[in-house]
């Protein structure tokens, strides 16, 4: 073999990550073990992330490339998951792009103004890779660390986003978006689209600089009813995820009490669909359809009961998956704050003896 022949470090890492249990079962391909990460790995409850992010603020935390790096691998070294996902939050896009905006601890996201009028949408300008360097710096040095384990970038979907705009912080009802999405259509569609072109400018930085596949956060989905989602929010989700589709990295769709949305957030174009704990794995991959892996979805609470009844609950879970073409094995929803890191530790082998073939 000539030197020229002979594969570079890079490219082996990248074929180790291409037949990494996790993408092969977002491929629906063959695994040699249930892949399994956490949403909300990162961060919350790990003593050293504590530890690390003491008297830093969280938007400062994620735009030093420093504490990414190291949050982001601090999960995947203590639990052996089977990916990353970068530390980051569905809203430093939006304050890249000049929102006036910061995460209260407890609280959440919270907005100065509110965007309301189409005044305030003109105020939203377009994201440029220039405006999030620190993301491109910290998953080329994470894509480097992290050998055969692949990295998941993620963004929240224009929906959840244009709830926390609209509204100015977290809300239970939604009324505020609500009555734009209602009484003002033409403004809603616009403040969608916008927010579509933002979230694709952010996972494309992400893609581009390495991660192996990107989730699309909408959380707050599980508040529409189907035919409004189809309506007024499932176009802008599908042109965020045709956006992205020429990367072939596997595109994963999740949101919260969306059993009635599964099929829709599939057609989305979704390759992956998240599963809340509401609706069994088989039952969600009926309302799924063929052709689209599923990830999910033992309820988060669950990790708090003992040992033997965390494995039932996570034997449930496999059980009813074991038929689909493809799963990957996650929570609900996220990594409750106080839960328990051994718990989570012990569920990842557990599911990897369980599943191992
Ligand atoms: O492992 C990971 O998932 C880490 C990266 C990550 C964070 N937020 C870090 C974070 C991800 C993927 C998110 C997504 C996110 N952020 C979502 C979608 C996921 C979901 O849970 O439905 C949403 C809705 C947000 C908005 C947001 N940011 C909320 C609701 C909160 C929690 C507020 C609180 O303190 O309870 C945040 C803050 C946040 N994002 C923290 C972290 C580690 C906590 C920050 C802190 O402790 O100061």
């Amino acid at each position: 073999m000539s030197a020229n022949d002979r594969p570079t470090g890079q490219q082996q890492t990248s074929t180790a990550v291409a037949e990494s249990a996790f993408l092969k079962a977002c491929r629906r391909e063959p695994v040699p073990h249930t892949p399994v990460w956490f949403m909300r790995q990162a961060g919350r409850s790990l003593p050293e992330y504590l530890k690390l992010r003491e008297g830093i603020p969280m938007l400062d935390s994620c735009m030093r490339p420093d504490l990414v790096t190291e949050i982001t691998l601090q999960p995947v070294r203590r639990h052996k998951v089977d990916a990353a996902i970068f530390f980051s939050d569905i809203v430093v896009p939006l304050r890249a792009v000049g929102v006036d905006l910061d995460i209260k601890p407890g609280v959440g996201p919270v907005i100065g103004q509110p965007i309301r009028t189409r005044a305030d949408l003109d105020r939203l300008r377009l994201l440029e890779p220039d405006d999030v360097t620190y993301v491109t710096e910290a998953v080329g040095t994470l894509v480097g660390e992290l050998g055969a384990t692949p990295l998941i970038g993620f963004a929240g979907a224009p929906f959840t986003l244009a709830s926390y705009l609209v509204e100015g912080g977290p809300s239970r009802n939604h009324e505020h978006t609500k009555a734009l999405m209602y009484g003002d259509p033409d403004l809603w569609a616009d403040l969608l689209d916008r927010l579509a072109d933002i979230t694709a400018a952010f996972l494309k930085v992400q893609i581009e600089a390495g991660a192996s596949a990107v989730q699309l956060f909408d959380s707050w989905a599980g508040a529409l009813a189907p035919s409004d989602y189809r309506r007024s929010v499932l176009p802008a989700s599908a042109k965020v995820f045709d956006a992205v589709a020429g990367y072939g990295v596997p595109r994963i769709h999740f949101g919260v009490g969306t059993g009635e949305l599964l099929g829709l957030m599939g057609e989305a174009g979704a390759d992956v669909v998240g599963v809340d704990w509401r609706v069994p794995m088989d039952e969600a991959g009926r309302r799924v359809g063929p052709g689209r892996a599923l990830q999910g979805n033992l309820d988060p609470a669950v990790l708090f009961a003992p040992r033997e009844a965390v494995e039932t609950k996570a034997r449930e879970v496999l059980d009813a998956a074991r038929d689909l073409p493809g799963h990957v094995f996650n929570l609900g929803h996220g990594v409750l704050p106080s839960t328990d890191p051994d718990a989570l530790t012990r569920l990842v082998e557990f599911v990897h003896t369980e599943t191992a073939r």
